[in-house]
C-alpha cells in the first residue's frame, strides 16, 4: 500500500511538471521570424511555454472555421486585419481589450470597432521591383497600379491568392477603394493576364522577384526593405495612384483551450518591449503602441498617399469579394 502511494505521488509530480504545465497555443500570420521572437520573449517574461505555427492570414481563417467546434488555438497574432475581422464577424473570436489599450494609437488599435480585432502593427502595400530584370528586357519601371496592365509585363508579375493571403486581399480591396467594385474587378481581370503565378503566402512573390524569377511583385513595403537588406536586388515602390495598408491583427480565439493565457499574451504582445523586438529580426512594420520606438528604416504612413481603406466594410464584404475573385478572375485563362 505504501509503495502504491509513493508511485502515485511520483506520477502526480511528473504530471505536474510536464502534462499539467499549460502551454499557450499561438497561430501567427506574419513572418515566422517575427512570431518566433515574440514566442521567445513571452516565454522569457512569463515562464509560459508557447506552441506556435505560421499560416497565411486567409489560411488561418479557414483553419479557425474548420476548428469551430473544437478550437485548438488560444490566440491569433499578426496577418492583415481583414481575415481577423471576418473571423470576428463569424463569431470565431471574442473581443478583448488588452491592458495596453490606452497606449495603442487610436487610429489603428480598433480597426472594426468593439475591440473585435486589436491592431498590432501597420504595413504599407506596394510593389517590389527587380530593375535588373526589367532593364535586361528593355522594359519600363512601373510607378503605379495602372502601369502593371502593360501587356509587355505578361508572365512577369507575381501576387498571392486573396483566398489564402491577407496581402493579396489587401491588394484586391485597395483596388475596390481606388476605383469602385466593378471597375476593380475589370482591373483584376486585366492584371490576371500578366500574372506569372498566384502564391499561397503574401511574401512569396517578392522573394521570386528578388531571385529574378519574375520582375514585379505585389508586396508589403516593409518586407521589401528586409529583402533588400538581405541582399536581394529589389526596389520598393509605393504606387502613385495611392495604396492600401494593413493593420496587423490580434484576436482571442473563441473557446480556445487556455483563454487566460491568451489574454496574458495579448497584454504582453502589445507592450513597447514586445513590439520593439520585431525590428531586431528585420520585421519593420510600424508599431501601434505609441511608446514603442519606430524602426529607423520603416516608411511613415503619412509619407505615402493612401486610399481610404474601410476595414469595417471589408469585415462584412470580404468573403463575397474573395468568392467573386475566384469566380470572375482566377478561373479566366491567362
Ligand atoms: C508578411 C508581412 C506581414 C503581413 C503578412 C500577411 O508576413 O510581413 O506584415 O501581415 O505578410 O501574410 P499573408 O501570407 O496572409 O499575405
Amino acid at each position: 500500500m505504501k509503495r502504491l502511494i509513493v508511485i502515485i505521488m511520483v506520477l502526480l509530480l511528473v504530471l505536474s511538471v510536464t502534462g499539467f504545465a499549460q502551454e499557450l497555443v499561438l497561430y501567427g500570420s506574419a513572418e515566422p521570424r517575427s512570431i518566433e521572437v515574440l514566442a521567445q520573449g513571452f516565454e522569457k517574461a512569463t515562464g509560459i511555454k508557447v506552441a506556435w505555427i505560421r499560416m497565411s492570414s486567409g489560411e488561418t481563417l479557414a483553419r479557425l472555421r474548420a476548428e469551430k467546434n473544437n478550437p485548438q488555438a488560444d490566440v491569433w497574432w499578426g496577418g492583415t486585419t481583414d481575415p481577423h475581422s471576418i473571423a470576428a464577424v463569424e463569431g470565431l473570436t471574442v473581443p478583448y481589450k488588452p491592458k495596453t489599450w490606452n497606449d495603442l494609437d487610436p487610429r489603428f488599435r480598433d480597426p472594426i470597432g468593439g475591440a473585435r480585432v486589436i491592431g498590432v502593427y501597420v504595413g504599407i502595400l506596394g510593389l517590389a521591383v527587380n530593375e535588373g530584370v526589367l532593364k535586361s528586357m528593355n522594359l519600363p519601371i512601373p510607378t503605379g497600379w495602372d502601369d502593371l496592365l502593360n501587356p509587355k509585363y505578361k508572365g512577369l508579375i507575381g501576387m498571392a491568392n486573396p483566398n489564402t493571403s491577407g496581402t493579396a486581399l489587401t491588394m484586391l480591396c485597395t483596388q475596390v477603394f481606388l476605383r469602385g467594385e466593378d471597375k476593380a474587378f475589370d482591373y483584376m481581370k486585366k492584371l490576371h493576364k500578366n500574372i506569372a503565378n498566384y502564391t499561397k503566402s503574401g511574401v512569396a512573390p517578392s522573394i521570386l522577384a528578388g531571385r529574378g524569377e519574375i520582375a514585379i511583385a505585389v508586396a508589403f513595403l516593409h518586407d521589401v526593405i528586409y529583402e533588400i537588406q538581405e541582399g536581394y536586388p529589389l526596389k520598393a515602390i509605393a504606387p502613385k495612384e495611392g495604396t492600401g495598408y494593413e493593420i496587423g491583427g490580434l484576436n482571442l480565439v473563441k473557446g480556445g483551450p487556455h483563454p487566460e493565457l491568451g489574454k496574458k499574451f495579448m497584454d504582453w504582445v502589445t507592450t513597447p518591449k514586445a513590439q520593439e523586438s520585431e525590428a531586431t529580426v528585420g520585421s519593420y512594420q510600424l508599431p501601434t503602441n505609441i511608446k514603442a520606438k519606430v524602426p529607423s528604416v520603416s516608411i511613415p504612413i503619412d509619407s505615402v498617399k493612401t486610399v481610404n481603406y474601410n476595414f469595417k466594410w471589408v469585415a462584412e464584404n470580404g468573403p463575397r469579394l474573395m468568392d467573386r475573385w475566384t469566380r470572375e478572375v482566377f478561373t479566366l485563362p491567362r
